[in-house]
């Protein structure tokens, strides 16, 4: 298959670029920069793009680029970082700036030029960077400026483009254009990237590699557990697929009942639904603090999940996960030593998948996309909506919605009212622009009246917010009607709660979750 590789520096939005080539119907992946970039690496490679940085090609430890990589032959797309050390290697200058160059930019651009073909000059593009272009490295003629500086460049008889400004992020006009211009045009890439293609390759290595041996995968009820579950058994023999699913009594009303639903539906015979809910309530007893309520499910969790497995009694399996591909790159296997990773990874390993993985027994047949491309692989597998399109649930579930002590009274009045609030955005057509929406039940209790007498209800809070990946997270803008009418049904219909408040808070400073 065709494909653009991106060379990483370490910039923020290096995944982005790999995201927007997929989304153009290119396969895009994303290699350190320090990866040695053999002739085997650079088969069905149409192009490369660098990536930019967090650093200055003057800084100490800068990432560079083994420069043969730069004499493949192949075109070049520098970006930022990328154009800047494109610059600096061959013999141009780059310098600090005073004032660092952050947001929206017009380019001006000067000539015809194929990679801003169907683009006006004048486009408003996005830029974030310190350093920039004093001087063109030799060979290269100036396309595009902007507030003084060059904006684009390019080497006509070295395939070799530079850009200071991201086409990648949704802020720059004609993104889009610039990068499919990159990789069509210029690249003469295929359009070959579609989830059938990768099925269909992802599933014949998976067999290859399991043949007859049994996989189990431990489903969590979220989205990319189901859908790794989902392509274990459209790809592999049913029979060999063993799906281990730990309801904790910590989950949302008729969450246990729609996953085992979803996946019996396609074919699971192997379905082991371990109830746990006493044992989970009774580690939880008289804890409060949040932490300890984390550790608490944690280590219940690796007793429950060892104990079950051990009952299974596989033998010689594998095990499986839903690792997603920017897992790996968050956890700092995709991206160069030097660069800077914003995010350690999340999925800490419990010491069944630590053993695991180091007897080398490991399947991740998700580790090659993007939550957006699991979501279509996951329609296309045929699981419903409520599942593919599910908002994030952390692993410690109810537990860390019901703040202080947890009880199976406060879980109960917690799915309740929740189910009507997640019921209620799906009803109004707003589940979808939401990243993520959850009740939380407070250790208050507030006064009211009904009918009359005083009585003292629960006080519950509503969150939703909008975000990219839960790293920072703007409110969701409700129309006012909305939150009264979601708030009269909830005090109507679960009698516990008496008053329904809306957290109005960003992250950052407050986070996500309330615990
Ligand atoms: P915060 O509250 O840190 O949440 O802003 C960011 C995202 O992470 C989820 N979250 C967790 N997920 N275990 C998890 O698996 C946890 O302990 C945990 N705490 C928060 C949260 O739901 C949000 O999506």
């Amino acid at each position: 298959m065709d494909k653009i590789v991106i060379i990483d520096f370490g910039g923020q939005t290096c995944q982005l670029i790999g995201r927007r080539l997929r989304e153009l119907g290119v396969y895009a992946e994303i290699r350190p920069h320090d990866t040695s970039l053999s002739a085997e690496a650079l088969t069905d490679v149409k192009g490369l793009v660098l990536s930019g940085s967090p650093y200055s090609v003057y800084e100490d430890g800068a990432p560079l680029v083994d420069e043969r990589v730069l004499k493949t032959g192949l075109p070049v797309l520098g970006i930022c970082y990328g154009f800047q050390l494109l610059t600096h290697l061959q013999g141009g200058e780059v310098r600090a700036q005073r004032v660092k160059e952050y947001g929206r930019a017009p380019v001006t651009l000067s000539g015809e030029n194929p990679l801003f073909k169907g683009v006006p000059s004048g486009f408003v593009s996005w830029m974030s960077h310190g350093d920039s272009i004093h001087r063109l490295a030799p060979g290269f003629e100036l396309v595009g400026e902007s507030d003084n500086h060059p904006a684009a460049a390019w080497n006509a008889s070295a395939k070799a483009w530079g850009i200071q400004f991201h086409p990648e992020v949704s802020h720059c006009e004609f993104g889009n254009t610039i990068l499919a211009n990159f990789a069509f045009g210029i690249c003469d890439a295929r359009k070959e990237w579609s989830m059938d293609l990768y099925l269909a390759q992802e599933g014949e290595k998976l067999r290859q590699r399991v043949g007859t041996t049994p996989v189990l995968l431990l489903i969590s009820g979220g989205v990319d557990s189901t859908v790794a579950g989902a392509m274990l058994l459209k790809t592999l023999d049913p029979d060999q697929v063993h799906l281990l699913y730990v309801d904790t009594g910590l989950m949302r009303l008729h969450e246990s009942d729609e996953v085992v639903a979803g996946l019996e539906k396609l074919g699971a015979r192997h379905l082991n639904v371990v109830h746990a809910e006493e044992q989970f309530l009774g580690v939880l007893k008289g804890l409060s603090d949040p932490e300890d309520k984390r550790k608490a499910i944690g280590d219940m969790f690796i007793q429950v999940q060892e104990a079950q497995v051990k009952s299974l009694n596989l033998g010689h399996y594998f095990l499986a996960q839903g690792t997603l591909y920017t897992d790996l790159i968050e956890s700092g296997k995709g991206v160069g030593k030097k660069a800077h990773v914003i995010k350690s990874h999340h999925n800490v390993g419990t010491p069944l998948v630590e053993a695991k993985r180091q007897a080398g027994l490991i399947v991740e047949p998700l580790e090659m996309l993007y939550k957006d491309e699991v979501r279509a692989l996951g329609e296309k597998l045929g699981l419903p909506e409520s599942i593919v399109w599910r908002h994030p649930f952390p692993g410690p579930g109810l537990g860390i919605r019901v703040l202080g002590e947890v009880t199976r009274e406060k879980c109960d009045i917690l799915r309740e009212a929740d189910w009507i609030y997640i019921q209620e955005l799906k009803r109004r057509g707003l589940y979808r622009e939401i990243w993520q929406a959850f009740s939380v039940l407070l250790p208050v209790h507030s006064v009211g009246v009904t009918g009359d007498t005083r009585d003292y209800g629960y006080v519950l809070a509503l969150r939703a917010v909008v975000s990219k990946d839960g790293m920072s997270a703007d409110v969701y803008p409700f129309p006012m009607k909305d939150l009264l009418e979601i708030s009269s049904l909830i005090t109507n219909q679960v009698k516990a709660v008496g008053r329904v408040v809306y957290d109005i808070s960003s992250k950052p400073p407050a986070t996500i979750e309330w615990e």
